[in-house]
């Protein structure tokens, strides 16, 4: 390529990184704090041989057709259910997400929430700023023990993988559920504790914590459904850092408007950022505006490897993380 190419980054990035695809490229960076408006995404994508995007932005076959140019579109999340991988290829764009550096941040998140709804801890929260705690008393905002009880984890890829390995500090042991092959050594630093593989249903039934970590794809579309929530405890609780459309949201709040279940903890929804007006007026379910990625550390690194995929590949060099 002779002249400097053109770049589309649809959300501001960390200024090192921006500075690193700046030294080659032409940058048109959209600054604003929403998200890029479909007209501009359409507009501004003519003429750019890379697009560097968010999850928030749909990359659909209007927006691949419109940038023609496009040699590749680098999604900065390892999500990817927001672009037409298929009808890119077909058009012989490369395709890439952010795998493996959000792994542990997410995890960590994964627990986070997992401790703040068997624990009440938002909730105690809510109570003690509107002034209603009352002191210390014995029965006062009972939760629930992790020690001696079943994390069960529906998809054991990286991020499944990096919760289970943290389950043992708890107390808990951990079973799985999962269509993919079970990573072999992906678990950073820590040992991979003993898990029980188990059916879908089976899983359902006997977790205390069920914690989901598939993608969303047709068949995962309203995995959790009102069927699978009456298979649930009673004493169960529900935690979901993957893609909202998991689960069926009016389905959940109903469970848990009638104590089907314990309680539910939420990072992603169905119509982000819009959250089920049911679910907000509810106390036993902890409500998260999708941190899971959200450290400094994390958000940096995915930028960095969308950037670097996009240098690759406009150098004529293989994507460094293309999308499986
Ligand atoms: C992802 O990368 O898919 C996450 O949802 C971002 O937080």
């Amino acid at each position: 390529m002779t002249s400097r190419p053109g770049v589309l980054v649809t959300r501001r990035i960390p200024a090192r990184v921006l500075q690193a695809l700046e030294t080659r490229c032409e940058v048109d960076l959209h600054t604003g704090q929403a998200p890029i408006s479909r007209e501009e995404l359409l507009r501004r994508v003519r003429g750019k041989h890379a697009l560097v995007c968010l999850l928030t932005d749909p990359v659909d076959r209007e927006v691949l057709d419109a940038g023609s140019d496009l040699r590749i579109v680098a999604n900065i999340a390892v999500g990817y259910d927001n672009l037409d991988v298929a009808y890119a290829r077909s058009r012989g764009v490369e395709v890439t997400n952010t795998p493996d550096v959000l792994t542990e941040a997410t995890a960590e998140f994964t627990w986070g929430l997992i401790l703040a709804v068997t624990r009440r801890i938002p909730e105690g929260e809510r109570l003690l700023r509107a002034g209603g705690w009352k002191g210390w008393a014995l029965d006062f905002m009972l939760g629930s023990e992790l020690r001696g009880k079943q994390l069960g984890i529906v998809g054991l890829g990286r991020i499944g993988l990096a919760v289970a390995v943290r389950a043992p500090a708890f107390g808990m042991r951990v079973a799985y559920a999962t269509a993919d092959p079970v990573p072999a050594a992906r678990a950073g630093s820590l040992p991979v504790p003993q898990m029980e593989p188990q059916s879908f249903d089976q899983l359902l039934a006997t977790s205390h914590v069920v914690s989901l970590h598939v993608p969303l794809t047709a068949t995962t579309r309203h995995l959790i459904d009102g069927t699978a929530l009456a298979r649930m405890k009673r004493t169960a609780y529900l935690v979901n850092t993957s893609r909202g459309p998991v689960i069926d949201e009016a389905a959940l709040a109903w469970a848990l408007g009638e104590h089907l279940i314990a309680g539910a903890a939420l990072d992603v929804y169905e119509g982000e950022p819009a959250v089920h007006p049911d679910l907000l007026a509810l106390e036993n379910v902890v409500l998260a505006p999708h941190l899971g990625s959200a450290t400094t550390e994390t958000r940096t690194a995915m930028a960095d490897l969308a950037v670097r995929n996009v240098l690759a590949v406009l150098d004529g060099q293989p994507a460094l993380t293309p999308v499986p």
